[in-house]
């Protein structure tokens, strides 16, 4: 068992520089098999478990799978000869799903077990099947565990979305770009990741048009070539990294970015009274004195996202007055409430409402990363905390944030990571 340990209370300064974004790797690597072909990843987080279930899953069905350097990989998908997956290689994470999409879109068959994720409530993927469907697939749920599609053909169709769906917008892309005819994906999702996803398809010669609007259209291709690609800045890691010096009180130079990508959260750091310096690719986030409240309402791209709600707070919980944070994504997003309570913090959540009343200080405590965000939470809160900071079931975190540590020491936090053979003897892990 591993911990990460903070002693808190210092301001971050320095530099951090920013990963590949891991949702558009988690989609990105998936789609390389619909080419038959040679594709280079580059800017690839290759060390998140994440990315690293990714490939297992790729070696598993037949691809080669080759690492180039730090952050590219080559995938070699001409042998992949297998469309099943079994529970043992979903069960980690949410994006296995997307082998479906790529799997039907390769061979007109996928039998691929539900996927695992972080636990925010219900997740289900009605749109992705309906989406399928339209498409020409007939899909069963064997035994609510095992997603089984074949299609002799995939034929282009509309397919209006219900609910903005991520992933439902990246499987339905996955199954359409080798359809016959046109797919048009109505109120489909807009994150940078989607738009990255059809850059990369278009790389490999499809024709995908409209993404990072509301509708996709999608012109059937017959066949995908390799290319060589790079993947777009994480905006979830630069956001985090930019609350982590607001919450800090610090000054930190966060690279590699795209400012556009991150102004829903810029926006809401500034309204807490924090300077945000937009650069070419870069931002610098500084804040001198307790930030100010503000009220949060998470909603797809472009608002501002769920997957930031966590960790802004953080720094709600520092705020001078009451905060209102509402969760319109996930119904069961507010758990880790509980571990920054324990550290001080005055949150009271209800349902998919939480009220901040802010504090001056928080208090390093013991307490765990209930899944990949709420680790983000809990880091930025034993970063600001004064004292020291323990934090559990950090496999969470290792999911999302390629070389958190070294990012962290290297803008001036006390933080390690130690390996614990049991509760009381603490052994440094670097
Ligand atoms: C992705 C992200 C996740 C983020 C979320 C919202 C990845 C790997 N994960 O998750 O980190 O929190 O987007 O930005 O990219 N829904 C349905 N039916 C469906 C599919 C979704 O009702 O078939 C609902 C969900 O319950 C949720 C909403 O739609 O309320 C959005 O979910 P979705 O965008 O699909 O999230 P994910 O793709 O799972």
């Amino acid at each position: 068992m591993e911990k990460i340990i903070i002693n808190g209370g210092k301001p971050l300064h320095g530099e951090i520089e920013i990963s590949g974004a891991k949702n558009a790797a988690l989609a990105i690597i998936p789609a390389a098999i619909l080419s038959q072909d040679v594709c280079v990843i580059e800017n690839l987080p290759v060390s998140i478990s994440d990315v690293s279930y990714m490939m297992k899953i790729l070696k598993h069905i037949g691809a080669k799978v080759k690492l180039l350097s730090k952050n590219s990989i080559e995938i070699d998908s001409r042998h992949v000869d297998s469309y099943i997956i079994s529970n043992d290689m979903t069960k980690h994470l949410r994006a296995s799903y997307y082998f479906i999409g790529a799997l039907l879109g390769r061979y007109g068959r996928a039998k691929v077990a539900m996927p695992g994720g972080c636990y925010l409530g219900t997740r289900p993927i009605d749109q992705h099947i309906k989406g399928f469907e339209l498409l020409g697939a007939t899909v069963s749920v064997e035994d609510n565990a095992i997603v089984d599609a074949r299609a002799d053909e995939l034929i282009g169709s509309p397919v209006y979305l219900d609910v903005v769906s991520v992933g439902a917008t990246v499987n339905i892309l996955l199954a359409a770009v080798k359809a016959r005819g046109l797919t048009v994906i109505e109120n489909a999702a807009k994150e940078p990741h989607i738009v990255d996803l059809a850059n990369f398809l278009n790389s490999m010669g499809a024709d995908v048009r409209g993404a990072g609007t509301d509708v996709i259209k999608v012109r059937g291709v017959e066949h995908l070539h390799g290319c060589t690609y790079s993947i777009i800045p994480d905006q979830i890691e630069a956001g985090t990294y930019m609350v982590a010096a607001a919450a800090t009180q610090g000054d930190v130079l966060i690279k590699n970015v795209i400012p556009k990508h991150l102004e829903s959260i810029s926006t809401k750091l500034i309204e807490c009274g924090a300077n945000v310096e937009e650069f070419d690719d870069a931002v610098r986030v500084s804040l001198s004195g307790r930030p100010g409240k503000c009220n949060i309402k998470t909603m797809p791209h472009p608002g501002f996202p769920t997957d930031m709600q966590p960790q802004m707070a953080v720094l709600l919980a520092l705020a001078d007055g009451t905060s209102i944070i509402s969760e319109s994504i996930w119904t069961n997003r507010f758990r880790y409430t509980e571990q920054l309570n324990r550290m001080g913090a005055n949150i009271k959540a209800d349902g998919q409402l939480a009220v901040v009343q802010g504090v001056e200080q928080l208090k390093g405590a013991p307490v765990r990363a209930d899944d990949l965000r709420a680790g983000a939470a809990m880091l930025i809160a034993g970063l600001a905390a004064k004292g020291t900071t323990e934090i559990e079931d950090i496999l969470h975190i290792d999911r999302g944030y390629e070389d958190v540590v070294q990012k962290l020491r290297g803008a001036g936090a006390d933080i390690k990571r130690v390996f614990c053979p049991d509760a009381n003897t603490l052994t440094s892990a670097g």
